[in-house]
């Protein structure tokens, strides 16, 4: 689906390690499986039209117009950082909506994410310190808490899956 979307062959492996990473997230976390893997795995579909901000949004629109459950299309657009607060959608100009993840499976999408650098799987402080070194400081202490929150879910601090699965995993689905 990614590549019929048009998506790079760098967007496709980024999803295919954040798949890799929820996975391994699920080992202790409970959630719909099936719901949190397709939503890894397709979280950057609009990618293949939008590399900016709006990617999310697009990409819900498209998996919405692809008859995709709800839950999915909720996934997707609420996967940007650990969600966007009011405040960020108007200072964004996204259209109004709710952009915060807050089923568990919405939330261990957004996380998984945050996990993967490009094709990377970092530490949480990765994406944490980005955020900070680009002002939005809210944000940051949302994501730090969203990571221990789910570490808490997992049993251990979220950072050791780069450990466990290494930073580069093997991907079930695709050959790097
Ligand atoms: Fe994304």
């Amino acid at each position: 689906m990614l590549r019929d979307a048009g998506c790079k062959q760098r967007v496709i492996v980024h999803c295919c390690t954040v798949g890799a990473v929820a996975d391994e997230m699920l080992k202790n976390i409970k959630a719909d499986r099936p719901l949190v893997m397709a939503g890894s795995l397709l979280h950057d579909i609009g990618r293949s039209v939008d590399n900016g901000i709006m990617h999310a949004i697009v990409g819900s629109e498209m998996i919405g117009k692809m008859g995709f459950p709800a839950e999915l299309v909720e996934i997707v657009k609420k996967h940007t950082g650990a969600g966007l607060d009011e405040a960020d959608v108007e200072e964004l100009g996204l259209p109004p909506g709710d952009y915060m993840p807050r089923t568990i499976e919405e939330k261990v999408v957004a996380h998984a994410d945050n996990l993967v650098s490009d094709n990377l799987v970092v530490g949480h402080r990765h994406a944490v310190e980005k955020l900070r070194n680009k002002g939005a400081f809210r944000g940051a202490d949302r994501m730090e808490s969203l990571h221990w929150e789910l570490s808490k879910l997992y049993g251990m601090d979220l950072d050791v899956i780069s450990d466990i699965i290494g930073e580069s995993p093997k991907l079930k689905w695709i050959s790097r």
